[in-house]
């Protein structure tokens, strides 16, 4: 198993400074953990996606960058996987849910707090070629 995590570091006024560790990641001493540093737009394409069940967790809780994660590792999903949304409800991750997610995998609803969700896909639904995926050049689920 592999953990991939994602960190930006925003720069500007509105900077986030909570655990700030001057842009370096956490030590953790788990030869499965692998930290990509930067944007998950310019990150994620150099990940090797490896086969085998897979947990993704979404927690990025802007729309862009979630849609862009989803798409992009989309036809690496298979039914079985589980991914969870941190913030299920809000409109951000919910529109990944509503028009992705659930158009593209049969879902069932495996645990729900009150602000996420984790889903078990379930099979894959045909899509037409319209469909939102093909706004990005990234491969079409
Ligand atoms: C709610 S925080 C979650 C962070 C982490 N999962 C945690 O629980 O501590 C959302 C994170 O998404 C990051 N983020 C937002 N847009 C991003 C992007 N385009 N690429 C990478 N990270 C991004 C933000 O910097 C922020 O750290």
């Amino acid at each position: 198993m592999i953990f991939l995590i994602f960190k930006v570091k925003i720069t500007g006024e509105k900077t986030w400074i909570f655990f700030e560790a001057n842009g370096r990641p956490p030590e953790i001493d788990d030869p499965r953990v692998i930290w990509f540093v930067g944007n998950v737009e310019d990150q994620l394409p150099t990940v090797k996606i490896e086969s085998g069940p897979k947990l993704i967790i979404f927690d990025l809780d802007v729309y862009e960058p979630t849609v862009f994660a989803w798409r992009f590792l989309c036809p690496y999903l298979h039914s079985g996987d589980l991914v969870y949304f941190d913030e299920a409800y809000d409109f951000d991750e919910r529109r990944v849910i509503t028009e992705n997610v659930q158009k593209h995998f049969e879902l069932e609803t495996i645990g729900f707090t009150h602000t996420a969700i984790a889903f078990k896909l379930g099979r894959r639904i045909a899509i037409n070629a319209d469909d939102a995926c093909n706004n990005l050049e990234l491969p079409i689920c």
